[in-house]
């Protein structure tokens, strides 16, 4: 049986702060975020957003738009790092606000919890959601995944320039008209890490930046590993000698904690594919130098990004490769599209992955490019961590969906925030009451209880 997306719908709040304001404030030269990081602009949220709100408006579109009532969905499940609530989870806070719309007990039947594992729960959610209609549990109701996230750092900090909020609600059923994921080839990684992660209290991360960037590319490369050996296994796809699994995936989307990161990535995966074959000795010529590899002691993390000769030599063997033509191609044909949206949004942690495959439908599609029967390849990574690669088929369907995709119409209006405002909003000293707008229709939060016996419930309004 077929299972898949049938349809993707985002909500990113409406303020944002430039990277060229960013830039100009930290004392930073703007090229390194535009062009080193591929940012230039991150949405912040309003004094009366919180992620579950973001979540819902974007469960709302989804189910406006497809027509879908409370009775057609049999499952809504929440993926997210935002989370502001050690028990209660995130998908009862949905229900909630849903209810205010589609009335009191319509989600009654439907079942969920909120998932978590830094940036990649939202593949895991997929997974099982797909699963479960494979197996025929479903009974024709359709599951909500809904990734949603505000990618908050420290003031001052490295990570500060890589911020952004959002949500992607994305519809699953048994006739996807978007795509169908290939059955028995997801694979996974998983190794226990402190790259990235939130202690309980903390609203910001500890990031170790430089080594989760390197740990995401060793990770996607193991689960890469073991997706191949599902293919081969199940054979879904076979692969001649002179070819490596890249060669099969139409599109290629990847993790994007911020744009470039997607780059990086792919030229990793690439390098690691590529090396085995004839076609390697070409690229080298291209390249004009030798391969580095790490020296003594070079064996973990830690000691790779501390061989400064090694390092060096590596960021000058990437950028060199970066820039051939057979590089470029593939960037060009199989990543780029996907990139667009994270550099207007920024990164939105569990959401940046799927925010990626639907900036890549709608841009490839606007290039007049024939998506049907294509393979999409996804490489998922969260901190702490976890990767999962798996691959699925855009359906026959897709151009019915993706023929209205517009994706400044749908962020909608925006309004670019002066720095004394990014402040105040980043320490939390707004009250629901004072948010900047723009204020358009959806769930906003109204306010947060403080007395002892109720601290911590939240109210939240359908703005008509
Ligand atoms: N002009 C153009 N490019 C510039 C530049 C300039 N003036 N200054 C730096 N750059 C480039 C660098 O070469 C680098 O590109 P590369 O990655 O292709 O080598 C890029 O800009 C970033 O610069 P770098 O010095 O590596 O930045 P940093 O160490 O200050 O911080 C991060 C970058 C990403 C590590 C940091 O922002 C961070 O920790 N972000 C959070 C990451 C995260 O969320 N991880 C979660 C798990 S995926």
């Amino acid at each position: 049986m077929a299972a898949g997306i049938d349809d993707i719908a985002i909500y990113i709040p409406g303020l944002y702060l430039d990277a060229a304001d960013f830039a100009a404030a930290r004392g930073l030269d703007p090229v390194k975020l535009q062009k080193g990081l591929g940012v230039s602009q991150m949405a912040i949220v309003d004094a009366n957003q919180d992620p579950a709100c973001l979540a819902a408006n974007a469960c709302h579109r989804i189910m406006e738009r497809n027509g879908l009532s409370p009775a057609d969905i049999g499952r809504l499940y929440v993926s997210t790092e935002s989370s502001f609530d050690e028990s209660k989870a995130m998908n009862s806070y949905v229900v909630g606000m849903l209810e205010q719309v589609y009335g009191q007990g319509t989600f009654e039947h439907c079942g969920g919890v909120e998932t978590k594992f830094a940036c990649v729960s939202g593949s895991y959610a997929l997974y099982d959601n797909t699963n479960w209609i494979r197996a025929g549990e479903s009974d024709g109701k359709s599951a909500l995944v809904v990734v949603s996230d505000i990618a908050k750092y420290d003031l001052g900090s490295s990570g500060e320039m890589t911020q952004g909020a959002g949500a992607v609600a994305m519809l699953l059923n048994d006739e996807p008209r978007l795509l169908a994921f290939d059955p028995r080839v997801t694979a996974t990684s998983i190794k226990d890490e402190y790259d990235f992660y939130r202690p309980f209290g903390k609203e910001t991360p500890i990031v170790h930046g430089q080594y989760s960037n390197l740990l995401y590319m060793i990770q996607v490369r193991k689960a890469l590993e073991l997706y191949k050996e599902n293919v081969a296994r199940t054979g879904l796809i076979k692969i001649g000698p002179e070819e490596t699994i890249l060669d099969h995936m139409d599109y290629i989307n990847m993790h994007l904690p911020y744009s470039n990161m997607g780059k990086k990535a792919l030229a990793y995966l690439v390098r690691h594919e590529w090396r085995q074959l004839p076609r390697w000795s070409a690229i080298l010529e291209a390249v004009g130098m030798e391969e580095p590899v790490p020296g003594e002691g070079g064996g973990t993390i830690e000691a790779v990004l501390a061989d400064g000769e090694f390092m060096a030599r590596d960021h000058e063997f990437t950028r060199s490769f970066s820039q051939t033509e057979q590089f470029r191609q593939i960037y060009e044909s199989k990543l780029a599209s996907s990139l667009v949206a994270s550099s207007m949004i920024g990164n939105l942690y569990t959401a940046s992955l799927y925010l990626g495959f639907r900036s890549s439908l709608e841009f490839e599609f606007k290039k007049g490019a024939d998506l049907a029967g294509k393979r999409v390849g996804f490489g998922s990574y969260g901190s702490g961590s976890s990767a999962m690669v798996f691959s699925g088929v855009i359906q026959p369907g897709y151009a019915d969906v993706v023929r209205g995709m517009d994706l400044e119409a749908e962020i909608g209006p925006r309004r670019r925030l002066t720095w004394g405002e990014y402040e105040k909003l980043h320490e939390n000293v707004l009250d629901p009451s004072e948010a900047a707008g723009p204020q358009g229709t959806g769930f906003v939060l109204v306010d947060v209880k403080t007395e002892s016996e109720s601290r911590g419930e939240r109210r939240y309004a359908f703005v008509e």
